[in-house]
């Protein structure tokens, strides 16, 4: 599997525009803040971007972070601005071409920059113990459609959860499916390399999320996808896929349900590029200045996270109230938005 998926992004595609399933990439949906950071990204870079979200979650001034099949680049030379001068990123990936672009332009953002803090690093992002990376050394390990091509799912959460720090997170943005994938569409090697046959079915994810010690993993954005290229849709029949970004934080002590401690939050508002609001994730947007009722995981997360510096917290775990209302077992992902997308990148 590795080899066609190398031969796919190495050889076969030389930009976005060859993905067949128009996968890339609505400038639309990149956010304000972002834009200006991607200017300052080489065009070449830019182009061979295959991405499917938006790995660049707040507060990451000053933070190590690692990329998980990293590509050409994009999100490495992004991440890099954000977490600055004392921050570092690291991307990994296991395809010669890709690298070799992204490790052309290094000299290129370093002189935009006005310094150089990215790396990058030759390997599978299923045997990330075999490379010279420090156990419990990554604050943020982000990737961005890259999960759902790796024939072993469980080793690459392990990995994650072995990298990152106690309160550092996995956010990262990937393809899912409404159902399990049958054989016939995971073996085409097209629907595979379009990140579609190995798309995990969204169930299975969280188990195997819980399985690696991510418990309570939290939905951030999704959207679905439509398959555009006549010749796909006979081939995928009544599977529906969604791109979407999880957060999947390492603290100890997340149990896997929301329970009620009677604990609240008050957000001070000091978050950069947030001063009005912050979306933890899909269910939690937190008003600055408003007491916010969480379960006991939220409480946890914001509390032994780089978030706790920009929060207040009311409570304490010494009482429980029962299970939080509100959580869910149903499929997470809207079924349609404003504007149905039709693409798997952005
Ligand atoms: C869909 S592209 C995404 C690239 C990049 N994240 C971006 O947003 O442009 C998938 C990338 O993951 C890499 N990749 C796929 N499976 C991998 C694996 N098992 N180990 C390391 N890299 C892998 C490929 O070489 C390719 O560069």
């Amino acid at each position: 599997m590795h080899e066609n998926v190398k031969d796919y992004y190495g050889k076969q595609l030389n930009s976005s525009d060859d993905l067949k399933t128009t996968a890339c990439c609505d400038a639309s949906q990149v956010p304000d803040w972002l834009k200006p950071l991607l200017n300052n990204i080489h065009p070449e870079v830019l182009s061979r971007y295959y991405g499917c979200g938006l790995v660049c979650p707040p507060l990451l001034k000053g933070c190590r972070v690692l990329d998980l099949g990293s590509g050409s680049g994009r999100d490495v030379y992004a991440l890099a601005q954000l977490v600055g001068s004392t921050g570092s990123v690291i991307g990994v990936d296991m395809t010669e071409e890709q690298l070799e672009v992204a490790e052309r332009h290094r000299g290129y953002h370093a002189d935009k920059f006005g310094f150089d803090n990215v790396r990058f690093v030759q390997g599978y992002i299923e045997r990330l113990g075999e490379l010279d990376l420090e156990p419990q050394s990554f604050d943020v390990i982000v990737s961005n459609c890259v999960v759902n091509l790796s024939p072993d799912k469980a080793a690459v959460l392990a990995g994650v959860q072995h990298l990152l720090k106690p309160g550092g997170e996995f956010y990262f943005s990937d393809v899912y499916a409404d159902r399990r994938v049958p054989n016939a569409v995971r073996d085409d090697p097209v629907l595979y390399g379009e990140c579609l046959g190995g798309a995990l079915y969204w169930n299975d994810f969280l188990r195997l999320a819980n399985q690696a010690g991510f418990v309570d993993s939290r939905l951030v954005d999704d959207r679905p996808l439509a398959i555009t290229d006549p010749a796909l849709v006979p081939r995928v029949g009544n599977l529906r896929f969604f791109s979407a970004t999880y957060r999947l934080f390492k603290i100890a002590g997340l149990e896997n349900a929301c329970e009620d401690h009677g604990q609240a939050v008050v957000y001070r508002g000091t978050i950069p590029e947030h001063a009005h609001r912050f979306d933890l994730d899909k269910h939690h947007a937190i008003e600055a200045g408003r007491v916010f009722p969480v379960c006991g995981n939220t409480y946890r997360m914001l509390h032994e996270s780089r978030f706790a510096p920009h929060f207040g917290f009311i409570g304490d775990f010494s009482r429980h109230f029962g299970i939080f209302a509100g959580c869910g077992d149903n499929l997470p992902f809207d079924k349609k938005r404003d504007s149905e997308s039709t693409s798997a990148c952005c």
